[in-house]
C-alpha cells in the first residue's frame, strides 16, 4: 500500500544493507518519513527473511523485481562495487532516485554515465560518502578557505588495514541467512580493493576541503594474493597496495595511499600542512575541530548508537532532497571525482605515466559551513 511516505527499496541485505539502512529505517523518526517498500538479494531466502524482520512490503529475489515495484521510489545500492553502474543505470532508466553506498562506480567513463543518464530522466543522484556532511569537516574547509594554515604545502589521506577487518565483520561469522555474508567481493576485480572500499573516506574528506585536484601519479599491486575467511581461501585479484601522488597545482601536492598494513594517518581525515599551521586528526594546531554536539543531517542519538549512521544520513538526505529538501552533501560530481583520481591511479601504475584529470566539482560553498570558534 502507498502512502505519503517515500518507498526506498533496499538493494542487497549484507552487511550495510542491515547495518546502514534496515537498522535505522525501522527507527520510528525514519518511519515517519520513509517506508521499507522492498528488499532483493540473490541469495536464496535472504531478502525474504530480511523483509521478515525489517517488516519491508516485499522480498525479492531480483533487481528486475525490486525496481518494477511501484511501491519503490528511492533505490539504496547496498550491493557490492562492481555491481553499482549497471545496477543505477537500470534505477535511473525506471524513473527511481538513487543512493549509491560507496563507492558509486569504478571509472570515470561509467560516473559520466550516470550522472548523464540521471539529469536526462531527472532523477536525483547521492553518493557516499557524505563526509561533508560533518560539521568537523565542514570547520576544516573554513580553516582553509580563511587560510588559516598559510599556503598549502602538502597532504596526505589514505587508508589501511581495512582487508582484514571485512573478514572479521561479525554478520559473516554465523550460520543464518542473515549472518552469513561472504566478503570475497572485496578482493575480487572490479570494485575490490582498499581505494574504493576504504581511501575513498579520506579522498572525498580531502578533496572536499581543499578541493578538486589536477593530476595523479602512482604504483600499485597486489600485496597478498590469498586471504583465508571461516577456513576456506580467497583468491584475491584486485591491487591491495596503492600509493599516489597528487598535484593540487601552485605546487602543494598529497600522498594518497591504501595498504593492508601499518598506520600513517590516524583516522579518515587527512593530515594538511600549510606554511602557518597543520591540520592533523582534525585538530588546527592545539583547537579541535569537533564539538560534542555535532552530528550530521538527520542523525540523532539513537541512530548514532547503531553505528553506520553516515550511510543513513546521506539517504536520509536523498530522501528529503526528493521531497523539495536542500542538495545533500554527498555530491554525485565529488564522487565522480574522487573515482576518477582512483582510475587514473591504477591507469599510471600500469603505463608509468601521470594522468591529468579531467573532472571536477564544486566544493561546499562558505556559507554552507559550519562556524570555526
Ligand atoms: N561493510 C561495511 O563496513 C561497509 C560500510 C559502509 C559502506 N559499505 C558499502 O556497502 C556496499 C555493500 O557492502 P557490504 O559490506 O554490505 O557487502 P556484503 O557482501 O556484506 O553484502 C552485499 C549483499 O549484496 C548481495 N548481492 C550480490 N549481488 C547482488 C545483486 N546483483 N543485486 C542485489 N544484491 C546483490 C549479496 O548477496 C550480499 O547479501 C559496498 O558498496 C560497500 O563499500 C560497506
Amino acid at each position: 500500500m502507498k502512502d505519503n511516505r517515500v518507498g526506498v527499496g533496499i538493494v542487497g541485505a549484507g552487511s550495510i544493507g542491515i547495518r546502514g539502512a534496515l537498522n535505522h529505517l525501522v527507527l520510528p523518526d525514519a518511519q515517519e518519513r520513509v517506508r521499507i517498500a522492498a528488499i532483493c538479494d540473490p541469495v536464496i531466502g535472504r531478502a525474504e527473511a530480511a523483509a521478515e524482520k525489517y517488516g519491508a512490503s516485499a522480498g525479492y529475489l531480483t533487481y528486475e523485481e525490486l525496481l518494477a515495484d511501484d511501491g519503490v521510489d528511492v533505490v539504496t545500492l547496498c550491493s557490492p562495487i562492481g555491481l553499482h553502474h549497471d545496477q543505477g543505470m537500470a534505477a535511473i532508466a525506471a524513473g527511481k532516485h538513487v543512493h549509491f553506498n560507496k563507492t558509486m562506480c569504478t571509472t570515470l567513463d561509467e560516473a559520466n554515465d550516470l550522472i548523464d543518464a540521471a539529469q536526462a530522466r531527472g532523477v536525483k543522484l547521492v553518493a557516499s560518502p557524505g563526509v561533508m556532511a560533518h560539521p568537523h569537516a565542514q570547520r576544516m574547509r573554513r580553516a582553509v578557505l580563511e587560510e588559516r594554515l598559510g599556503q598549502l604545502i602538502w597532504a596526505m589521506a589514505g587508508s589501511s588495514g581495512v582487508a582484514a577487518y571485512h573478514l572479521n565483520e561479525k554478520l559473516r561469522q554465523g550460520d543464518d541467512i542473515l549472518s552469513n555474508i561472504d566478503p570475497s567481493w572485496y578482493y575480487k576485480r572490479p570494485g575490490g580493493g582498499p581505494l574504493f572500499d576504504s581511501t575513498v573516506y579520506s579522498m572525498h574528506y580531502l578533496t572536499g576541503i581543499v578541493g578538486p585536484a589536477k593530476a595523479v601519479t602512482a604504483m600499485s599491486g597486489l600485496a597478498i594474493p590469498v586471504r583465508e575467511f571461516r577456513g576456506r581461501q580467497i583468491e584475491c585479484e584486485m591491487d591491495d597496495n596503492t600509493f599516489m601522488l597528487l598535484d593540487f597545482g601552485q605546487a602543494f601536492y598529497a600522498v594518497g595511499f591504501g595498504t593492508p598494513h601499518g598506520v600513517l594517518q590516524r583516522g579518515a581525515e587527512p593530515y594538511i600542512y600549510g606554511t602557518q599551521g597543520a591540520i592533523l586528526q582534525a585538530a588546527l594546531g592545539e583547537q579541535s575541530l569537533r564539538r560534542d554536539d555535532d552530528v550530521a543531517p538527520f542523525v540523532t542519538p539513537e541512530h548514532r548508537a547503531l553505528g553506520e549512521s553516515h550511510v543513513y544520513s546521506d539517504l536520509m538526505q536523498l530522501v528529503d532532497w526528493a521531497s523539495g529538501g536542500p542538495r545533500p552533501f554527498g555530491t554525485a560530481e565529488h564522487a565522480r571525482h574522487v573515482i576518477e583520481i582512483f582510475d587514473a591511479a591504477y591507469r599510471s601504475s600500469a603505463s608509468g605515466q601521470t594522468q591529468t584529470l579531467q573532472s571536477t566539482f564544486e566544493p561546499v560553498p562558505l556559507e554552507r559551513l559550519a562556524a570555526l570558534d
